[in-house]
């Protein structure tokens, strides 16, 4: 993605291997700029530490809030992101320093913390950036998407599901494939053991079974979820990925851990197909540099 000028973006990971994957991208894209990805509940110091080391250009932060982490970011010359879902979020990260928001609205896939559509939301959100620069996030699959962002404020997009649906991208191709032949995305809670929270999915076998008379999931589910937040913050990143394998649509036990390549087939029913609305306009997996192209304007989208 940075190769291609867009700002490519490493998702949270176990310390080390962030500060390998830092590495690898300096080989892969000498020069370019660089972002790391920092979801909040599964923060820790290390972390920052190697963003610190890896002297990394931008961190987006979700999902909650790290003051000291803005400050430890900032004093290291590190731009600070945070990602927003409405105004009083927008506020408290203002507050703790943050120098960019990212605008979410509830088109986008993954986990939720929107509560408008972006058109709504945008807006809501400039009104309290104080100056500093808002991008936007949530349901852009190509130029047009990203130029009506632009017109309605935004100083640049954010895409998920666009990357999401790229060659490089280490997703289970069955959930790639799900996610090229969706019709309809659904907003639930169902895959929130460990990190109870909204996401979007597009539909399989578990949401199928669990969410058929309430898209969150069912309640006696969603209170097993609820008392789990401190168990998905204290368990190794790595552990989602094993838990992931382990579920199965008919047991209502379901972790946020994506079907991701090398896993069996069957885990693309039990597993989150995060996904947000623009899934359904999107025709094809391409190359991450062609994804940045198109959405740029610079490349045609089929
Ligand atoms: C497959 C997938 C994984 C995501 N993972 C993260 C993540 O690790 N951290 C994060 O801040 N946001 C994550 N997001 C949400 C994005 O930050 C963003 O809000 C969203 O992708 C924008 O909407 P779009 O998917 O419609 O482009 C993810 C989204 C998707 C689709």
């Amino acid at each position: 993605m940075s190769n291609a000028d867009g700002l490519g973006t490493l998702g949270i990971m176990p310390p080390a291997q962030l500060a390998h994957e830092i590495r690898r991208f300096r080989e892969l894209a000498p020069g370019r700029p660089l972002a790391v990805n920092l979801l909040v509940p599964f923060l820790r110091r290390a972390h920052v530490r190697v963003c610190v080391e890896g002297d990394v250009d931008a961190v987006v932060l979700f999902f909650g809030f790290a003051a000291q982490a803005v400050a430890a970011l900032r004093n290291a010359g590190i731009m600070v992101l945070h990602q927003v879902g409405e105004v009083t979020e927008a506020r408290k990260a203002v507050a703790d320093g943050a120098d960019g928001l990212i605008a979410q609205g509830t088109e986008a896939g993954g986990h939720l913390r929107a509560v408008y559509p972006l058109r709504t939301a945008l807006p809501r959100i400039l009104s309290v950036a104080e100056g500093r620069p808002v991008l936007a996030a949530g349901g852009v699959s190509d130029a047009e998407g990203v130029r009506e962002l632009m017109d309605a404020g935004a100083d640049a997009a954010v895409a998920g599901t666009r990357f999401l649906l790229t060659e490089e991208c280490h997703a289970h191709p069955l959930y790639q494939a799900r996610v090229l032949g969706a019709r309809t995305t659904l907003q639930t809670e169902l895959f929130g053991f460990g990190w109870p929270a909204r996401h979007r999915v597009v539909p399989n076998a578990a949401t199928d079974r669990w969410c058929a008379s309430h898209p969150a999931g069912p309640r006696a589910v969603l209170a097993v979820n609820n008392r789990t937040p401190r168990l998905g913050s204290a368990v190794p990143l790595g552990a989602l990925r094993t838990m992931a394998v382990l579920q199965h649509p008919r047991a209502p036990l379901f972790g946020p851990g994506p079907a991701l390549r090398g896993m069996p087939e069957r885990v693309v029913d039990a597993t989150a197909l995060y996904a947000g609305q623009g899934a359904g306009q999107i025709r094809s997996v391409v190359p991450a540099a062609v994804a940045v192209r198109q959405l740029a304007g610079l490349a045609p989208t089929p």
